[in-house]
């Protein structure tokens, strides 16, 4: 058994052995990889959450970590996905294969597709927990301008319809890479269609599965699809408003638009503390907008929110189920009647109520696959996004507040007894706690997750006996 702050302790070492110093064009980063045993680069919304779980144990590395992400923004307001750091050679694809020079004004190399916005949510959480306020108005000289110009990037290229939700147009951006919502869009792209080179270039060149089991990590079709829809973009050279019309892959994500209701928020709370009240005014209406276009989602057959596939023309909602449809609830988009539906089947155990909850793809579904990336494994990032969608709901509603902290008690449950791992097996399956981890170890984002937690446990008391093996 370990006390809260040995686990603290813990969380923060992960941490620490993740952090690599680079020096790019004269100047030195700070970069928290998400791994050393492949994601060895900066990935924008992994290092969000990191920030806001590192806070808690410091604040100065938590802030630069935001600040060297923000570094490799665009000139043209994007913040890519990926942040690349030099000298680092195990993950594919490698920097040169975005063919995105240029487009930073810089010599920091990056990817050319985004990831769910949360940045500004994860600003304004490190400036809510510092008390320094030097610190924060420094930080904020440079995040404020790029948080603007990233969100009106987004806003312009990803909404052109005015409708209140982006478009994705990469299962990548979407953070949950082969969720059973995207197969349909995706077996759209014929594997015949796709240049031999690229087939051979992934077959040559793709390393995770070198590192890892296969079993546990997206198909070989997945990537080719992946790297084909790469090859499209860079054909279009990056200009998102031909990329958003043409690509064959393109979607009104739930989980990306709550996160972007989200950060719009943030944002608007940001602007409007520093005294920029006709600006937050803006970013304020975009989250009521957004929230609103969330709640239409609803699709009563199937008791869920729906992605919208809008590539090409069409306008079809996707109503597959994954955990996903719980993500409104994070941008406070459910109607009194449908937090009761998402409630239910939060609780349901032939859905999404495992041993550890709440699988990626419910236990029910014909997709359902135990140990394979988005297909059912249970993932720390998105259990947060439902127990702080939950918390949103809490005082209006008793069920909420109890599931909120019962997830809340089963997600530390399930990192303290089985250590921080990338994802984790959700079934009661006759493997031992302890043996239930997958992806990569030392994960630095379940790291940060655990202390987020370990704070929100303590002012709910909501933690469980936990112990770390
Ligand atoms: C990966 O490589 O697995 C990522 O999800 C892409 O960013």
């Amino acid at each position: 058994m370990q006390d809260y702050q040995t686990l603290l302790n813990e969380a923060e070492a992960v941490l620490r052995q993740n952090t690599i110093v680079v020096t790019v064009d004269g100047k030195r980063y700070e970069r928290i990889i998400p791994s050393r045993d492949y994601y060895v680069h900066q990935w924008l919304w992994d290092s969000a959450g990191i920030a806001m779980g590192l806070v808690h144990v410091n604040e100065e590395a938590a802030f630069n970590e935001l600040l060297a992400l923000v570094a490799g923004q665009w000139k043209n307001g994007l913040i890519p996905h990926i942040i690349y750091n030099p000298a680092e050679a195990r993950y594919y694809p490698p920097s040169h294969h975005w063919k995105t020079a240029g487009f930073t004004g810089h010599g920091i190399k990056t990817s050319g597709i985004t990831d769910p916005p949360l940045l500004a949510i994860a600003a304004h959480y490190l400036c809510n927990q510092s008390a320094d306020e030097q610190r924060k108005q420094e930080f904020l000289k440079i995040m404020l301008p790029s948080l603007m110009a990233y969100h009106d990037h987004l806003k312009q290229y990803r909404d052109p319809e005015e409708c209140g939700l982006l478009t994705v147009v990469h299962p990548w951006e979407s953070g949950t890479d082969d969720s059973p919502r995207w197969d349909a869009l995706l077996k759209r792209i014929e594997l015949s269609s796709i240049p031999a080179s690229i087939i051979e270039d992934v077959d040559r060149n793709r390393k995770d599965m070198r590192f890892h089991n296969s079993e546990e990590r997206p198909t070989e079709e997945d990537y080719y699809r992946y790297i084909y829809l790469v090859e499209i973009f860079k054909d279009l050279a990056w200009d998102y408003r031909k990329i958003v019309q043409q690509s064959p892959f393109a979607v009104k994500d739930i989980l990306f638009n709550s996160v972007w209701q989200r950060a719009n928020e943030a944002l608007a709370a940001l602007l409007s503390i520093y005294g920029m009240q006709e600006q937050a005014g803006k970013y304020r209406q975009w989250a009521e907008q957004t929230r609103q276009a969330l709640t239409n989602t609803w699709d009563q057959a199937s008791r869920q929110y729906c992605d919208i596939d809008v590539a090409q023309g069409n306008h079809r909602p996707i109503a597959v189920p994954t955990n996903a449809l719980f993500l409104p609830l994070y941008a406070g988009a459910a109607t009194d009647q449908h937090l009761d539906v998402l409630l239910q089947r939060l609780s349901q155990p032939d859905e999404f109520s495992t041993a550890y909850p709440v699988p990626s793809t419910p236990i029910n579904s014909q997709y359902f696959d135990k140990d394979r990336y988005w297909r059912g494994p249970t993932w720390p990032i998105t259990n947060f996004f439902i127990i702080e969608g939950l918390r949103r709901y809490a005082s209006k509603n008793k069920n909420a507040a109890q599931q909120a902290n019962l997830l809340i008690a089963r997600t530390l449950q399930m990192i303290t007894e089985n250590g921080f791992w990338e994802y984790f097996d959700p079934l009661d399956d006759g493997t031992k706690a302890g043996e239930k981890g997958m992806g990569f170890g030392s994960f630095s984002w379940t790291a940060a997750i655990l202390i987020q937690l370990l704070n929100l446990s303590e002012d709910t008391n909501a933690s469980p006996h936990i112990s770390l093996h």
